[in-house]
């Protein structure tokens, strides 16, 4: 696998014999399919690597919190609240399950958050989109979820071992989450009344196109996946896991009697997947940039979260200390 990618002349990685012997090693315990652990040597690009992939997947999680937080009390029955609040809670953990497969890797949680506030570190670009009825609490679960996902249950497979064991445990929960947006878009589209059914139609229509984007650009305009997928640490591209991602998702908006806003999706025999139209990619690096519709109200409220929990985290340090002392006097 690592020598055809040399062959295809993918830039940016060393041939073998550029290699060192350690790197070697490496490269050799990548290929056997032999998880890489904490305590094993690592070159220091591949830590970097999976330090800013780990760290920005938490933040996604904790900052995907928000859309979603923003409905809890207007969500229409108790069931509905209770199922909404159970999957936040979800997020939050796999929030701090991320973070702490990232201290693994001798990665500071601290100043990897300040990243995230300081605009350093990025977020999955699909957050900065508001969430305007209560059918976009649907669609989240169904599409961004379910693009979550598709992503994750690959890097269940990923090289770095903690990572791995993470994600095995993330994707359990994930499944309830993409399963209860759908159920309750079904309900909507099979009871709702017209107008219900029209949120749901608006929602897709607005969400759409953003869900195709989590899975970052194309592949030729990936910087990151070459290495990555060498290192085992992406095992398929962006642009494979978009594909399969549209391939699944079609048959259940068919089922939902909606549709898309993309008018050059069809199903290709030949291929044996869906055609689909082309992604404003320049909306992308936009997000990407900080110029999304939500991106400074989602930090700004990480920030002030950050700053309201200072007493709680202070008063966790105060008596952890005390419980210390106690134990060592
Ligand atoms: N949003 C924000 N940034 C994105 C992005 C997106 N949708 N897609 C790509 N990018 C960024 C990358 O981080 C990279 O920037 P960086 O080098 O500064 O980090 C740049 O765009 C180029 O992209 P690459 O494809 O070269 O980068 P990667 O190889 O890292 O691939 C990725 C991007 C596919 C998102 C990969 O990082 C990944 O698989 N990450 C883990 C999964 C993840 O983070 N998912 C986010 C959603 S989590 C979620 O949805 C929670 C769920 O519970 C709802």
């Amino acid at each position: 696998m690592y020598a055809q990618l040399v062959e295809t002349g993918v830039k940016r990685l060393k041939s073998l014999d550029e290699m060192s012997a350690q790197e070697r090693a490496f490269q050799q315990r990548i290929d056997d399919e032999i998880k890489i652990e904490a305590k094993n040597w690592m070159p220091d690009a591949y830590r970097q690597t999976l330090i800013r992939q780990i760290s920005q997947h938490a933040h996604s999680e904790i900052v995907g919190m928000l859309p979603e937080g923003n409905w809890v009390t207007r969500a229409p029955t108790l069931k509905r609240k209770l199922q909404l609040m159970a999957k936040i809670q979800d997020e939050a953990g796999h929030g701090l399950y991320l973070y702490s497969a990232m201290e693994t890797l001798g990665a500071d949680r601290d100043s990897e958050i300040a990243k995230l506030h300081n605009g350093k570190a990025k977020y999955s670009s699909i957050f900065n989109y508001p969430t305007l009825s209560w059918a976009d609490m649907g669609v989240v679960g169904w599409l961004v979820d379910g693009a979550a996902i598709v992503n994750q249950v690959v890097l269940q497979r990923t090289s770095y071992g903690p990572y791995s064991r993470a994600m095995i445990r993330i994707c359990k929960e994930e499944s309830f989450h993409q399963r209860q947006g759908y159920e309750m878009l079904l309900t909507m589209m099979r009871h709702g009344t017209q107008v219900q059914k029209d949120m749901v139609q608006d929602a897709i229509n607005r969400l759409w196109w953003p869900a195709l984007m989590m899975f970052g650009p194309s592949d030729e305009h990936s910087p990151n996946s070459a290495q990555s997928m060498a290192w085992k640490i992406k095992r398929q591209s962006n642009d494979e896991l978009r594909q399969r991602f549209i391939d699944q998702t079609i048959p259940q908006l068919e089922l939902l009697g909606c549709s898309v806003p993309d008018p050059a999706l069809k199903w290709n025999a030949e291929r044996g997947h869906y055609d689909f139209g082309e992604i404003q990619w320049d909306e992308f690096y936009e997000v990407l940039k900080g110029n999304g519709p939500c991106n400074q109200e989602r930090v700004a409220t990480r920030r002030q979260a950050i700053e309201d929990g200072a007493w709680v985290r202070a008063a966790a340090v105060a008596h952890a200390r005390k419980k210390h002392n106690k134990i060592a006097a």
